[in-house]
């Protein structure tokens, strides 16, 4: 995990009032829509067990460090244009802070806001699903619950909108169980929203937001590597664009960044995929996320986009 510097890349700070924010849009995508966003602060934040292959026990988190890599995501986010929400962090729930897993965000016409809850497959994660769904309940979105059984869903660490708010993209095989997926799908489609099945295989991209990000409704960054070949032959279907990123560049969570209107904010930058985000019109920022790299999560996994 060393970052790669480059002699051109931009810093947070080196973009404020730099970019235009723009506040309407005639058709809005869900990325140019969600202008808000929901976190949580680090404060119990720690690495305790070993959840996925970038976990060790022997990891020793900075809390101080990640306090201020965490300031830096949101002051990021700030200069990007969002507004950023925060919802209280309870003590012994170490990964409270990667926002994006305890509930899945939605918002259809029709429908309005919604949020599927998560059934989480470790315990202390899914102790942390009920303080999100109240923090969701609290502000007016309707509760779409699926009865799940036995089997699992991780909000966006698995599921993903297409920008367009068109269909859900949803990986399993690590995490959320192919048969959650499958009851998911049935839910939504009660809505009318199809859903993608992907079959993840890379141990190391076991959340679906590792390796798949999409940058606007036409292009998307992928890990080929974390897919089972008919999966990927069915995800690119979907795409007019589709970046390939190396093992490398997915491994150090390059895919798991945040698209924020025109910037892409990501832990490490390449000259591989600077190339991509200037084809697509995205300028690259940079946000250190190393301690909470620690437990297998990124900028993309640390937040929540409310519709
Ligand atoms: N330690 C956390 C876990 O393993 C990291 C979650 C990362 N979140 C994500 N959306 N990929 O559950």
């Amino acid at each position: 995990m060393i970052p790669f510097p480059l002699p051109n890349h931009r810093h947070a700070a080196d973009l404020s009032s730099s970019l235009p924010c723009p506040s309407s849009h005639a058709s809005l995508t869900s990325q140019q829509m969600a202008k808000r966003v929901l976190l949580c602060p680090p404060a119990y934040f720690d690495v305790v067990d070993q959840k996925n292959p970038y976990m060790s026990k022997d990891s020793r988190v900075d809390r101080a460090l990640a306090q201020r890599q965490w300031q830096g995501l949101c002051s990021a986010l700030d200069e990007a244009g969002f507004h950023v929400e925060t919802i209280t962090p309870a003590p012994g729930l170490e990964d409270m802070v990667f926002a994006a897993n305890q509930v899945f965000v939605g918002f259809q016409e029709g429908v309005g806001k919604f949020i599927v809850p998560s059934r989480m497959v470790h315990a202390s994660r899914q102790r942390e699903v009920p303080y999100y769904v109240d923090w969701f309940r609290q502000r007016g979105y309707k509760i779409v619950e699926v009865d799940l059984g036995v089997e699992h869903i991780e909000g966006h660490g698995d599921l993903l909108w297409h920008p367009d708010w068109s269909r859900i993209y949803a990986g399993y095989g690590f995490r959320s169980t192919q048969a959650g997926v499958e009851k998911f799908r049935e839910a939504m489609s009660n809505l009318g929203i199809p859903v993608v099945p992907l079959r993840l295989v890379d141990p190391y991209c076991y959340h679906l937001d590792t390796c798949f990000c999409p940058l606007n409704e036409e292009g998307v960054l992928v890990y080929p590597g974390a897919y089972a070949p008919e999966s990927f032959a069915s995800l690119r279907g979907y795409w007019k664009r589709v970046h390939e990123l190396t093992a490398d560049e997915a491994h150090r969570f390059m895919g798991n960044g945040i698209v924020a209107n025109g910037r892409y904010l990501t832990p490490y930058l390449t000259p591989h995929l600077e190339g991509i985000l200037r084809e697509e019109g995205l300028a690259p920022v940079i946000v250190d996320t190393s301690e909470f790299e620690k437990s297998g999560g990124s900028l993309f996994c640390m937040k929540a986009f409310l519709p």
